[in-house]
């Protein structure tokens, strides 16, 4: 176990040693006992943590002010739009100002080719942590939540289990890729063995999946790409189904828009979940396009574990609130 992580950033899912990951679980799961139980943990009392939006959220925001609460602290909701960052403040202004203010930044900044960097430049001009609350690039908290949960229902030893990391329809909008990033990144690391499956104009980033194979090669398990759903969910014992956009392939939203139109048969339904282990868990990161991207019967039925997933967000980002900002 790491004791000290303190004033470090999380912005790549590899920013963490696979040491750190579960340093932090460890805690995770300590804070969710000691909340189950009614027990104060008030481990940052007085600190601050500003939460800056330049895309809308549910849980992130939910649990990420919900768990500074918990922990004694407060959080504070601020929105590019509503700001002078509309205006012209920029990044190392941020970071100076908001750095001496609070005890941590949290970000959330998705615009391709933009988000990522912007975080990275907030980080280097402060002097606090800086949390990814999801850029274009990562969704490292989710990720987080993500293991924590796969250990909870699969047991520690997960050498040689499969997880299937599969694009799927949608029709709302045209989704980030960092949550597949993030994933084919971090599971390597816990012995699991890592199937892709994503029509061909769904690409990942090269570098990212070449991180991956080093990752997969590194802790000796599997990373392979296929381009058909139903292959991908064989065998599975964790199904792990989100839209993303084809970025790699146009950034044009109608041009997007046509390619994803093309693959409105890539749905998790109870036939392809069939084809998965029989104790296969159904995990989406939320939101989802209901009966697009996966039909209700399965996200409603007993294979299914978003709520326990949506709620480790909360536990796991507490974790590396208390960690870092200490
Ligand atoms: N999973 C996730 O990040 O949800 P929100 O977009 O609602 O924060």
């Amino acid at each position: 176990m790491i004791s000290d992580l303190r004033g470090r950033d999380l912005i790549s899912d590899l920013d963490f040693t696979k040491e750190e990951v579960e340093t932090v679980l460890e805690v995770a799961w300590d804070l969710k006992k000691k909340r189950a139980l009614g027990e104060r943990h008030a481990l940052l009392q007085d600190k601050t943590l500003s939460m800056l939006f330049f895309f809308s959220s549910t849980r992130t925001r939910a649990s990420f002010e919900s768990g500074m609460a918990q922990l004694g602290g407060h959080a504070a909701f601020m929105e590019s739009r509503t700001t002078q960052i509309s205006h012209g403040d920029t990044e190392k202004e941020l970071g100076e100002i908001l750095g001496r203010y609070f005890d941590g930044i949290a970000i959330r900044h998705v615009d391709w080719g933009i988000g990522n960097k912007y975080l990275n430049n907030v980080a280097s001009a402060s002097r606090v942590p800086v949390l990814n609350m999801q850029c274009e690039i990562y969704h490292p908290h989710q990720c987080l939540a993500d293991i924590m949960t796969i250990i909870e229902k699969k047991g520690r030893d997960l050498k040689g289990k499969k997880i299937v990391v599969s694009w799927a329809y949608a029709s709302s909008y045209l989704k980030p890729i960092s949550v597949p990033q993030s994933l084919i990144l971090q599971m390597p690391r816990f012995g699991l063995d890592v199937t892709l499956a994503h029509p061909p104009e769904f690409k990942l980033i090269p570098e990212i999946m070449e991180q991956a194979q080093e990752q997969a090669d590194k802790y000796g398990g599997k990373f392979e790409v296929v381009h058909d759903m139903e292959e991908g969910f064989k065998d599975a014992d964790i199904v792990y189904v989100k839209s993303w956009g084809p970025l790699l392939t146009t950034q044009d939203p109608d041009e997007g828009k046509k390619i994803q139109d093309k693959y409105k048969d890539w749905i998790t339904d109870s036939k392809k979940m069939a084809l998965a282990n029989k104790d296969a868990i159904y995990m989406h990161p939320l939101p989802a396009d209901r009966d697009v991207e996966v039909t209700s019967e399965v996200m409603d039925g007993p294979q299914s574990v978003v709520f326990d997933q949506a709620e480790n967000r909360m536990h796991a980002q507490k974790a590396v609130m208390a960690l870092t900002m200490r």
